[in-house]
């Protein structure tokens, strides 16, 4: 019976354990869980997500700050198309978070970011290109491109010296997304080093429409696997979404793929980002309380707990502080719903919006709990405490159960001192 250790992933001589922990927006896959999949042989990732608040909260830095103060003049006004980020401080978040992750890297494995295209940051391209150049500036492994059909930010990074070194991927969710993505790119005769396809039972943003309980990952990955025959591409395949054992893994590891992408699993991980008593919500939710929804300003469906507090949320929006999802025109669907329930409760002290959320605050605030299908299984992973809560896991415990584990099983972790006292 195999095991996840009996493959590896290649990228030229490099040769790695073939999990990839995915990227997770506004520092839940935090530098530690990252460097713990590269100290392990695998690869992480960071996001490149909200990063002039994350490197405030990280390094001190006041970016959030002095940005409200620039623009406090506009917070009541509903046009935002004023609100700029400021690249020069851009790039000096980005290459901060960046350098100072790489700095701590130990082991074999490689340390990724996820950059989403999504985040338009009321200058689309600008912004994308100065956040791809400070990762790549600063000694990124390598970039994945998520959330986006990135049709041009390739040609963004062309001129990098490292364009050709650093690592390059793509996320898609269908064949047409990446035909779409190669014939776009073609011209820089630079493939991408390897494909990530997701399926619909990802966490985060889903690349399908509300139908997406239609699709499988399994159909898709050997859509894809098909097509690169066909055009005789060899690129690597890893999909993602689902993947909840290492068993689930071998399975896509024995039909082709070149590694996998998980990240449910290591939502409640001591070194993820998320709070101690979010993670216990993600322990404790039933299958009944995980939703598809779209109150996501971006447009894409996204999967998260019904009890997040960031549904219904009425708050005012929160641009000038942040706005990454102002698009060129310094639009935000948040802002358009809000209005429209301030205009017809001009007086109400506290208001519902349901349609859309101030995805940026909640984010920020870890009150969107955005997650994986499978979230419902994580009580499974760990053990639970006379008080109702359950045992962190760390990285390396998950990381490992994926690695060596056979028959669908799932090791769980020695139970803290604490607990055997008792
Ligand atoms: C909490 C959470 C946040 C996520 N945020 C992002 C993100 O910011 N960008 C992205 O490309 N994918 C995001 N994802 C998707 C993961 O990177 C990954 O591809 C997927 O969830 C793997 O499936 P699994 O969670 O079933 O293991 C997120 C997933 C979770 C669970």
């Amino acid at each position: 019976m195999k095991r996840v250790d009996d493959f590896r992933l290649r990228f030229g001589k490099k040769e790695l354990v073939p999990i990839m922990i995915g990227g997770m927006g506004v520092d839940i896959s935090t530098a530690d869980l990252a460097l713990e999949a590269a100290r392990l042989g695998g690869v992480g990732h960071i996001s490149d997500a909200m990063i002039n608040t994350v490197t405030d909260r990280r390094y001190k830095t006041k970016q959030v700050k002095e940005k409200l103060q620039q623009y406090k003049h506009n917070v009541s006004n509903s046009d935002k198309s004023e609100v700029q980020f400021d690249l020069g401080r851009l790039e000096e978040a980005t290459k901060l978070h960046v350098s100072k992750t790489m700095e701590a890297k130990r082991g074999d494995g490689l340390v990724f970011i996820n950059c989403m295209e999504k985040l338009t940051m009321n200058a689309p391209k600008e912004t994308l290109r100065v956040r791809l150049t400070a990762a790549l500036d600063a000694g990124i492994d390598g970039i994945t491109l998520a959330a986006g059909l990135h049709l041009g930010s390739m040609g963004l990074i062309e001129d990098h010296p490292r364009f050709r070194d650093a690592k390059l991927g793509i996320i898609v969710s269908s064949v047409r997304a990446l035909q779409l993505f190669l014939r776009k790119n073609a011209k820089l005769n630079r493939l991408p080093d390897y494909v990530v396809v997701e399926g619909p039972l990802a966490g985060g943003h889903l690349g399908f429409g509300m139908d997406w309980a239609q699709y499988d990952l399994a159909t898709i990955v050997a859509e894809v696997h098909q097509f690169m025959l066909d055009e005789h591409l060899d690129i690597p395949i890893i999909p993602a979404g689902g993947i909840f054992t290492g068993s689930d893994a071998v399975a896509y590891l024995e039909a082709g793929a070149a590694a996998v992408q998980v990240a449910t699993r290591f939502t409640v991980s001591e070194e993820c980002g998320l709070p101690a008593n979010v993670q216990q919500e993600y322990f404790k939710t039933s299958e009944e309380n995980i939703e598809v929804n779209q109150i996501s300003p971006t447009g894409y469906p996204m999967r998260m707990l019904k009890n997040s507090p960031s549904i219904g949320a009425g708050i005012r929006p929160n641009c000038e502080a942040y706005g990454y999802l102002l698009d060129a025109k310094g639009n935000c669907s948040y802002i358009e719903a809000y209005n429209r329930v301030i205009a017809i409760e001009p007086d109400a002290k506290r208001i519902k919006v349901m349609d859309k959320t101030c995805l940026c605050t909640h984010m920020r605030n870890f009150d969107c709990w955005t997650c994986g299908h499978y979230t419902y299984r994580l009580k499974d992973t760990s053990h639970k405490h006379e008080d109702g809560s359950y045992q962190i896991l760390s990285a390396e415990h998950i990381f490992h159960d994926y690695q060596y584990s056979t028959e669908n099983k799932i090791a769980l972790p020695v139970k803290h001192e604490l607990e055997l006292a008792k």
